[in-house]
């Protein structure tokens, strides 16, 4: 097996109003292929936690590895590299610019990272559109889909550059069970038959069981 993402020894402290230490010795390492998922209460410290390991957040204490290269202290603009080529976000809204396409929307991360022809870049959209099972969506506006639909467009754009991983901040907090249920079975898919790996922040109790491990977390520790 191998290692995609490790965090050693990660503290964190914001400083306003006053000094608080939000993330305390935050350990653990995810697998190629694996499915794993983070629990805890409201307030626990898992969104800050999710912002560092996808490298928005550069203000902690500790080392971040993804594949097992170094990438705590880089530049920012390497950064932002890493975080375009190999990391997939998929939040609780989806964050689709209206009035594109959807294939559009898709097409947009790589066309960021600019290594591909435009011709290409579309093939992959469709490609990650047909793997996802929403083809005929293609030349929607994105404000022309339903909820549901909204959110695989999302988990789309996120495959495009075929990223290491997948975060996720409670992407099936704003769903109705039925379409909640389809994006796990999607993430699932994702895992097992393209060995990606799945981080995910949730509330729901009954995704989390079907994950291949639950990190626990409270008061801004991991307690199992
Ligand atoms: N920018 C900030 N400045 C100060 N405190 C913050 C900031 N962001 C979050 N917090 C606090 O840090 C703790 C963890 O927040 P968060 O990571 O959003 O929790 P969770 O996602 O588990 O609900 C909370 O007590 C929250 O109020
Ligand atoms: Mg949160």
């Amino acid at each position: 097996m191998s290692t995609v993402l490790e965090a050693k020894s990660i503290n964190k402290y914001f400083e306003k109003p006053t000094r608080f230490h939000v993330l305390k010795d935050i350990n653990f390492k995810i697998e190629k292929g694996e499915f794993v998922s983070i629990m805890g209460k409201s307030g626990c410290g898992k969104s800050t936690l999710l912002y560092i390991l996808s490298t928005m957040d550069t203000e902690y204490e500790g080392a971040l590895l993804l594949n097992n290269e170094i990438i705590s202290g880089q530049s920012s603009n390497h950064l932002s590299y890493i975080r375009n080529k190999h990391i997939g976000f998929v939040f609780q809204f989806h964050y689709l610019l209206a009035d594109f396409t959807v294939l559009e929307n898709i097409m947009l991360p790589a066309k960021k990272l600019g290594e591909k022809s435009l011709v290409e870049i579309e093939q992959d959209a469709y490609d990650k559109l047909k793997l996802l099972k929403i083809e005929h969506l293609a030349l929607k506006k994105a404000s022309q889909v339903s909820g549901g639909e909204k959110q695989r467009v999302a988990i789309a754009r996120a495959l495009i550059n075929n990223p290491s991983i997948i975060m996720g901040d409670e992407p099936t907090g704003n769903l109705d069970s039925h379409n909640a249920d389809n994006v796990f079975t999607i993430f699932r898919e994702l895992c097992d038959k393209q060995h990606l790996s799945l981080l995910i922040v949730t509330h729901d109790e009954d995704f989390a069981k079907r994950t291949d491990r639950i990190i626990q977390m409270e008061d801004g520790r991991i307690i199992s």
